[in-house]
This record gives C-alpha cells, structure tokens and sequence, in this order.
C-alpha cells in the first residue's frame, strides 16, 4: 500500500537577526506533527526555510557596511544549526534569495499580469518598514504601525496592484463553507468580521523604493512585494513553475500551513486568493498558534527580553526545551515562557515522572534478574488496566494530534507514565523480590514496566526524539514502529537492560535561577546599547529656517479628562499667551512643568486634539519607543527667545 501523504509547512523567517524561542516553537511543533506522521505510515513532506527579501535586510546589511547576501548567509547558517540544535528534521529547506524560487516567483508575477489580475497604477499611504505594510489612516493606533507599533514612513510609489476585490465573495464563501480551513475557529471569525466583510482593497504588490528582492521580469524597476515572493515558498519549493512538478503533484494541496497568530492575515486573505488566480487548490488547513510570551508581555529584542533557546538548550538538554514549548504553550492560545515554570516541569514530569520510572525499572531488572528482562509469568487482576491504558493510549494521542493538539497527545502518554509509576506501588517489586516463591510474578511485574515503558518511548519519540532513544538504549527495545503498540508484548524477553545515566538528572532549582536571571540582565544591559535609528533625508538651511523655534515658559499646565497621555497647557511667548497640547501627560506631572522653559515649534498650524485648541508643538526628545521623553530645556533665557 502506498503511504498518504502529509504536507507540513512552518513559516518561512526573516534572517534579520538570529531567532528566538518565539520562532523555535512554530519549528519545534511542526517537527513533532512531522514526526508524528512519519510515525503512523504517512509521506511525510516538512518544509521550512528563510524569507530573505526585503527593505529591511537591505537596510540591515547598508547600516553593517556589508552585501545582503554576504549579511544573510552568515544569520541563515546559524538558523540552520538552531534547528540541527533543536532536533529538527525537516526535509525542505528553501531560501527566497535561491534561483529556482526567484524565476518561479517572476513567473507566477508574469502570469498574473497577463491574465489580468495584476495592473500598473501608483501608491500613496503609510509604510511600515519592519512589517513591510502599508497602512491606512485609520488603521493605524496611536499613529503607529498597529502591528508593531513603530512609527511609519509615508510613502509614494508607481505599483503594481493585484486585483483582491475580484476573489473576496469567493474567499469568503470557501472560508463559510470549509469550517476547517483557518484554525482555531477564533481566528477565523477574527478573518472574516475584521478584513474581508468590510471589503477588500487591492493590495500594492510591488515596489521601487529599494531593490533587494526579486525583480519584476518585464518591468525591472520594480520589485516584487516580499510577501507574493515569500507565501510562493510553499509552491515553489516543490517545483512550481519548474521542469519537475513530480512533488508538487504528490504533496500539494499542504495539509496545514503552521504559522503564528500574526500572519494569519497574509495566510488566510492573500495567498488562498494568489492561489484561486493561479487556479491551485487552497491548503487544506492554516492553523495560527498563539504567542508565546514572556514575564512583562511580548518578547522583543529592543526590551532585551528576548528567550535564547540555545542557552536553555545548552544548560538543560534539548528535550526540556521540546518538552516545555510543546507541552506547556496552550492549544492555539498564548503561553508563558517563563524560567521557573520550565525548570519545575522539568524536574516533576520529566525527571520524577518518566525519568524515575525509568530508572527504577532498570535498576530492579538488574538487581533481581542479572539484568535481563524476564519472561512474564503469573498474571494478576491488577495488570489489566495497565495493559489496557498502554493499548489504548496510541489511539487517544493520535486522535489529538490529527488537531495539532500536542499538549493534549503529551497528556494521554503522561496519563500512561504515572500509571505505570502508580503500578510499581500497588505491585510492590521489592516485596516481591524478598520471597522466592514470589519470582514468577516479578517476573511478570518487571516485564509489564519494560513492556510499557517500550511504548511509552514509541509514543514520546516524535516530541523528545533523543529521550526515545535513551530509554529504548537502556531497555534494549527493537520493535519501536507503530504498529507495534497494537500489542502489549513487544518487549523481547530474555534480552538485557543496560543502565545508563540518568535521562533527565534533577535540577536545582534556585541555583539554575539565579544563573538564567544573570544572563537576562546581562541581555537587557547589551539591548541598552541600541542600534542606531537611521538620520532623515538630508535637507538645505531654507527648509529648516522655515521652523520657527521659540523660547516660552509655561504659565499653567492642566490634565485633559480621558486623555491618559495629554497636558493642556498655557505658555507666555513674551507677548502673547498661546495654548498648547501635548502628549507627556505621562512623563510629566502638571506642576513639574509651571514655571520652565521649554521650545515651541510656534508656526506648526493649529489643530484641535481632544476638542483642545493647539497652537504649536513642545520639543522632546524621546526614546525610540516613547517609554522616556524630556522636554527640551533653553535653559534661563527671556521667554519669546528665538531658537536658530
Ligand atoms: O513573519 N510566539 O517571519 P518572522 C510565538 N517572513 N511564535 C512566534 C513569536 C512568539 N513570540 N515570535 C515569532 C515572518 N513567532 C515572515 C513569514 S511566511 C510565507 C513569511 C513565529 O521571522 C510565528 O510562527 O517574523 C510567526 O508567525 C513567525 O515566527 C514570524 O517569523
Ligand atoms: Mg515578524
């Protein structure tokens, strides 16, 4: 019988910098799924790789004084030996930068061109730089990127559009009629109510205010949106537009697309409608995980709160890392990483529960059988529930792994391992062991634990893949396929046990604190040190002489009712009384500002803010984030004093 086959996809990253537990979790859940599939008979196909196009890497790489490329290799090498690291294996691994990608890239742009769903027009709007998206007016928050929350940069471009309006009723029928389609149902909801019912503009899909990506063929000034390029990944990697189809005939349409709440928009709106266009069935499944968070909110590198799965990996072993991610970060919700939790999980399931029970089993094999595992003979009563849970135990964790619920499939074998634990009391071995006559049933009380142990590590392989092997190392198991825990005596008897070393040694817990909370000072002390913002375009001394920039003292300064971050305040500039608002209600009390000297921008046009008349702007000089902000002082100068 020919294998079904399975088609996984992670997102494919941006090598801006190296990736954080953040990225590691996407990686590490679809890895178990893929293993998971391999496990139980399917073809598996498990594509990851690199999104490498961009303004921002192009930035990254003119600010470091290098290539691109030269930039890239350098951070995809180190992504390549995160995911050896992590135990990862993947059988794909595409880069966007590769050769086969960017000419069926330029293809699929052609084709869409030709067949009318592309047309030349012009852009103007705001532009996030780091998320590559435009926004609207409207849709931004605070005046900031609502994604990111970083300031955006108007933009003006000639553009290529791709007609999105054309395909939305059909979008949003499949995504009514084809409940599964964007998992958790939550997201799905999110989809429809907040982008597509409103309608769907057409979206800007390409670009000429930089040039590292992929040109457009017939127009190469321009070049292509990086997320047209990036979300063909998932074709191109097996042959689309190539001389070989064989993979993409086999594996296409994906079973799921895995990727973060983040990008569900670009996964669920543009590239089913990229792909209705290109006349290709839609994936069958794109499923948006939460966020995994940290102790103060999202992980970021500018917080310097960003986790580093190499140091935890380095200091605790791969599978704690495994372990934690896949079973602790709640189904499709967010979850904490938090260094406590980890540690205390990792001593209580991992090294009481399946490492002890380990440990223990080998060890009485040893002791009161010379180390080989011994034929069961006498059969009580009592075996049956432990026999019948490990027989059942594959079923319930398969089922839950068909909804990419690991935490669920993870608790069924954990049910499985405190059972077996709970088996060793009731049975009482070393009771057993003290009495001669006893010795046909230790031998089959010994046996059971090896027995049960065997599928445990059967069933744990795609989540701890090193762990599976250790255990089946120690308890010498050869018959490791699925299909062998359709039966509850794949253990071979009369082999021999070889103790090793404990699986998961205990861990004390104050001590591996303190040296986690050192490196996170350290980390937030070296994220001070920040990278500098990029200086505006240049300009002449007429276009600044056109800021009139004065000395005033503020006379009266007052809060705004329900406007958390603004000040109404009254300043003298030395003549006239203007009023101003300002947005430092949160750095300043009202009182701290009576009486100073600060600079106002005196020939910004007035607006009204909160229904507030405002004649001019305070000087500040503020963060990049905003979290700190100063009003600029002129010092002890006449108020109406010219700033030049
Ligand atoms: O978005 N918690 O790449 P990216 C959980 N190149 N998952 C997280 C996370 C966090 N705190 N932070 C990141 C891109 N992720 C595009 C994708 S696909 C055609 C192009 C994971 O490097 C999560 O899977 O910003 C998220 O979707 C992905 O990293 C974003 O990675
Ligand atoms: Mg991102």
């Amino acid at each position: 019988m020919s294998k079904k086959p399975f088609y996984i996809t992670t997102p494919i990253y941006y090598p801006s910098a190296n990736l954080h537990i953040g990225n590691t979790y996407t990686t590490v859940a679809a890895d178990a799924i893929a293993r998971f599939k391999r496990l139980t008979g399917h073809d598996v196909m498990f594509l990851t790789g690199t999104d490498e196009h961009g303004q921002k890497l192009q930035r990254i790489a003119e600010e470091k004084g290098v290539q691109p490329i030269e930039y890239i290799d350098e951070i995809v090498a180190g992504i390549k030996s995160l995911w050896t690291l992590m135990d990862i294996k993947y059988d794909k691994f595409i880069r966007t930068t590769e050769d086969y990608h960017k000419k069926a890239v330029q293809k699929i742009f052609k084709q869409l061109y030709d067949q009318g769903d592309i047309y030349k027009s012009s852009y103007e709007g705001l532009y996030c730089t780091p998320c590559e998206s435009f926004w609207t007016e409207t849709q931004l928050v605070d005046g900031k990127c609502p994604d990111c929350g970083r300031p955006v940069e108007k933009a003006k471009e000639e553009a290529y559009f791709f007609k999105m309006s054309n395909y939305a009723d059909r979008l949003i029928e499949y995504i009514e009629t084809h409940p599964e389609f964007i998992q958790p149902e939550s997201r799905k909801n999110e989809m429809l109510n907040n982008f597509l019912r409103p309608g769907l503009q057409d979206l800007c899909i390409s670009r000429t205010s930089f040039t590292w990506g992929i040109p457009v063929e017939f127009d190469p000034g321009h070049v292509i949106y990086v997320w047209i390029d990036a979300l063909s990944n998932y074709i191109t990697a097996l042959g689309y537009n190539s001389e070989n189809t064989e993979l993409l005939e086999k594996y296409w349409p994906a079973d799921v697309h895995l990727i973060g709440k983040d990008i569900l928009r670009f996964h669920t709106i543009y590239w089913p409608i990229m792909l209705m266009a290109l006349n290709m069935p839609l994936p069958k499944q794109v499923f948006g995980h939460g966020w995994l968070l940290v102790d103060g909110g999202k992980m970021s590198k500018s917080k310097g709160n960003v986790v580093d799965p190499v140091i935890l990996v380095n200091k605790f072993g791969v599978d704690a890392v495994r372990y934690y991610l896949l079973h602790e970060i709640p189904f499709g919700a967010d979850g904490l990483f938090n260094n406590e939790i980890f540690i205390k999980k990792t001593n209580s399931d991992l090294a009481n529960d399946l490492g002890n029970l380990l440990s223990r089993t080998v060890t009485m094999i040893e002791k009161y059988f010379d180390g080989v595992i011994p034929e069961p003979q006498v059969k009580e009563s009592l075996d049956e529930e432990l026999i019948s849970l490990a027989l059942n135990t594959p079923k319930l964790a398969e089922e839950a792994l068909d909804k990419f619920n690991a935490p669920a499939a993870l608790d069924h074998i954990w049910t499985l391992i405190r059972r077996t634990n709970k088996y060793i009391d009731e049975t009482t071995p070393w009771v057993l062991g003290k009495d001669e006559e006893q010795k046909p049933r230790l031998a089959t009380v010994l046996y059971n634990l090896a027995e049960s142990l065997r599928i445990v590590s059967v069933l744990v392989s795609p989540f701890l893949p090193s762990t599976s092997e250790k255990i089946n190392a120690q308890i010498n198991a050869t018959n490791i396929t699925w299909d062998s825990l359709k039966e509850f005596n794949g253990t071979v008897f009369g082999t021999k046990v070889c103790k090793g070393e404990a699986i998961f040694p205990r861990i004390d817990v104050e001590a591996k604190l303190a040296e986690l909370d050192k490196i996170a000072e350290e980390a937030k002390k070296a994220a001070a040190v920040k990278e500098m913002e990029p200086i505006k375009e240049e300009i002449t001394i007429e276009d600044f002489d056109k800021i009139d920039l004065r000395v005033v003292k503020v006379l009266e300064c007052e809060p705004i009712k329900k406007a958390k971050k603004l000040l109404k305040l009254k300043v003298d500039l030395g003549g006239e009384v203007r009023q101003v608002v300002s947005g430092i209600a949160q750095h300043y009390k009202p009182e701290e500002l009576v009486g100073k000297n600060v600079v106002l921008v005196a020939n910004l046009k007035p607006v009204k803010l909160r229904g507030e008349l405002s004649q001019g702007m305070i000087l500040c000089a503020s963060t990049d984030d905003d979290s700190k902000l100063f009003a600029v002082n002129p010092g002890d100068v006449p108020a109406g004093s010219i700033v030049k």
